[in-house]
């Protein structure tokens, strides 16, 4: 979505002690820079701007956030938004302004994050060239694998079938297994479910929202994901691999 210019959202965030611009020499050395880094740590990849974020933030303060996006003009608006539901000082935020594509230079194992959400990426559907650019795509995948403590989870939403379908064969071939499914979050009833910007409008439309939640293997599959295409033939494969292990809406195995 395109999104005009923001004067102030730099300078406010430049002077906020709980932003980082880039921040690969924080790489495994995050949970320091917490108030308590004994507590979980999750990640939050495009975030935009935190409406979703806020909420989740001020309802768990036993939680460490890391909350990325590379847009100033979308990280100004999250800034205001937590602040408004945190307070100045959230000693469980970092709002952190970088390029999800090279995530591996930002986070490294020494991170270990318990969880990493993914909320409404965009779908990159117009052209299969395109593909490699999604949150969710194995090069990203094979990314958080390092990111995540074993048995990690991604929380994973969606307005997109295509791109949710497709996803469902990523993380299947990059070794996550399904805990929940649904697509339908919202008659499903799933708690606690915080809505995002974009989940309100296409909601509103009436556009049901898919939702997931994926456990890491242990076993890293083996496979180059620079390599990798999803083919028709592949997704039809992989699908039909996945309607064995999901035997009705909800139920993960
Ligand atoms: C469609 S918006 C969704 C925002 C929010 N999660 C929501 O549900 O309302 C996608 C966000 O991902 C960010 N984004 C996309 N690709 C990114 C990348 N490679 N690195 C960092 N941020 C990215 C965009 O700037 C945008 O704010």
């Amino acid at each position: 979505m395109h999104m005009r210019t923001k004067k102030w959202a730099r300078p406010e965030l430049d002077a906020c002690p709980f932003y980082t611009n880039g921040g690969e020499e924080y790489r495994n050395a995050w949970r320091q820079r917490f108030a308590a880094p004994e507590k979980p740590l999750h990640l939050e990849m495009g975030c935009g701007k935190g409406v979703s974020t806020a909420a989740m933030v001020a309802d768990n303060p036993d939680i460490n956030y890391a909350v990325c996006d590379m847009s100033p003009d979308v990280l100004g608006s999250a800034r205001r938004n937590i602040i408004a539901a945190c307070g100045e000082n959230p000693g469980n935020i970092m709002i952190l302004r970088t390029d999800i594509c090279f995530i591996g230079r930002v986070f490294g194992p020494e991170d270990g994050a318990e969880r990493i959400y993914i909320h409404f990426c965009n779908p990159w559907t117009e052209h299969p060239k395109h593909a490699k650019r999604r949150l969710t795509h194995p090069r990203q995948l094979m990314q958080y694998r390092e990111i995540l403590k074993p048995g990690g989870e991604i929380w994973f939403k969606t307005d997109d079938d295509t791109l949710f379908q497709d996803s469902l064969v990523y993380l299947d071939l990059c070794g996550f297994e399904i805990r929940y499914l649904t697509h339908d979050l919202h008659a499903a009833g799933f708690t606690p479910n915080y809505i995002s910007e974009h989940e309100r409008k296409f909601t509103d439309l009436g556009v049901p929202i898919k939702f997931g939640i994926f456990r890491m293997k242990a076993k890293a599959p083996a496979f180059d994901p620079t390599r990798y295409r999803l083919t028709p033939g592949v997704r039809a494969e992989a699908l039909k691999r996945l309607d064995r292990d999901v035997n009705e809406e909800g139920t993960g195995k």
